[in-house]
């Protein structure tokens, strides 16, 4: 090898340059703390982005995985693997589905949804309809289906030609999905909190007339749950604030614990759309995999953490807006359980890296929010310290 290139690899110039990278290392995770590799302790305020929901090396999934490593790492799905019925049943005894599709990621399992309800369409119902209709700044991720589903033009930059069948809308706008809707609708996509997007909440009179609509028009309504699920919004999955029932939703990020899985969960009428062949994925909800989610699983419900995250968002939320009052830099605080936004009348990077430096890591959603997505198990004395933080940051752009 040579020199410059020896060097050029130690720069990590080895990696394709898809991420805007911070210059952090980090190396070590306990609980709400993450460790550089200077030895440099961060209070982590965005858990991966919604990831580590059960805080860093979380004991009994830690167990769970340690434990399934000694057994058995992979089988293919062309046999039965007892974790992942187990895990599947965990999910249909906690939610409105019944049966569910593993993936190793949230663009897979938004695939799988977009795959399931064109299928039931054309092959159970025989209608022929493949459209589906999605809203302006929704992220559904980074496949050329999936992107071509988010809302956002910046995500599609480069990559046509797109796939057919997708259509944007605003959100919260009822008869905007009155006039988009055709004979060739097969389902409607959403998230109840569109995290990537800003976090903006879907208005819950909204979902309500929506799920109507669907039902009325034989519309599929597929949640995406990636980001809301697992806890994170104060309700297991976030669908529960809003009374309504989705045929199809899914789930990665938090499933895991920090452990690559996904998942598409359906009602029953969907069952016989996805029979042998027409679906798969050799990963898809391995005995690791699955070990990892029963214990996550396990341990949310078990724990009843749904609500500790509604507690803890409401404190997080109470203190933002206290502390905060009267700094009009800062536009809004909104969020729902521990998925929570700062709002700010100028983009925030500058605060992200300052808070970095103070040991503090948040993230942006878009330019001008900053998004915080602490642990379910935070305490208040953290919040309190984050809070701390990011009021005395802010407080500098005060004008
Ligand atoms: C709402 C939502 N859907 C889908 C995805 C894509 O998930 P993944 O990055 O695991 O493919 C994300 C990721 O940020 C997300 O937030």
């Amino acid at each position: 090898m040579s020199d410059t290139k020896t060097a050029a690899v130690d720069a990590g110039q080895s990696l394709l340059p898809t991420y805007g990278r911070f210059p952090i290392a980090l190396v070590k995770g306990e609980g709400s703390y993450l460790w550089d590799d200077q030895g440099k302790r961060y209070l982590d305020f965005m858990s991966g982005i919604a990831v580590t929901n059960l805080g860093h090396a979380p004991r009994k999934v830690k167990e769970a995985l340690v434990k399934q490593l000694d057994e058995l790492w992979h089988v293919s799905n062309l046999f039965r693997i007892p974790n992942q019925e187990d895990a599947a049943k965990l999910i249909t005894d906690n939610s409105c589905g019944d049966a569910v599709f593993f993936s190793n990621s949230g663009a897979e399992a938004n695939e799988a949804a977009f795959k399931l309800a064109r299928r039931y369409n054309q092959k159970v119902l025989n209608n022929g309809r493949y459209e589906i209709i999605t809203f302006e700044q929704s992220f559904h991720g980074r496949t050329l289906a999936t992107l071509t589903a988010t809302g956002q033009e910046k995500v599609k930059e480069g990559f046509a030609p797109l796939p057919e069948g997708f259509k944007y809308i605003p959100i919260n706008d009822i008869s905007a999905v009155e006039a988009a809707i055709s004979d060739k609708t097969a389902a409607i996509m959403l998230e109840m909190v569109q995290a990537e997007g800003g976090i903006l909440m879907a208005d819950p009179q909204f979902v309500k007339d929506l799920a109507q609509l669907c039902e009325k028009n034989g519309i599929l309504l597929i949640v995406d749950e990636i980001q809301t699920g697992m806890g994170r919004t104060g309700k297991l999955f976030a669908y529960e604030h809003y009374g309504i029932e989705p045929d199809i939703f899914t789930l990665a990020k938090g499933l895991g614990s920090g452990f690559p899985v996904g998942a598409a969960v359906a009602k029953e009428k969907l069952r016989e759309a996805f029979g042998s062949g027409s679906h798969g994925s050799t990963f898809g909800g391995t005995p690791i995999a699955t070990a990892v989610v029963k214990a996550t699983i396990e341990e949310i419900v078990g724990e009843k953490l749904p609500q500790r995250a509604a507690e803890a968002g409401e404190y997080l939320i109470s203190e933002l807006r206290s502390k905060l009052a009267g700094n009009s830099f800062v536009k809004e605080v909104r969020g729902l359980g521990l998925i929570v936004g700062i709002e700010c009348a100028e983009p925030v990077g500058s605060i992200i890296t300052a808070a970095q430096e103070q040991g503090l890591l948040v993230i942006t959603a878009g330019p001008n929010v900053i998004r915080l997505l602490p642990n379910l198990l935070v305490t208040n004395e953290e919040i309190d310290s984050a809070v701390a933080t990011l009021t005395e940051l802010l407080a500098g752009y005060n004008r």
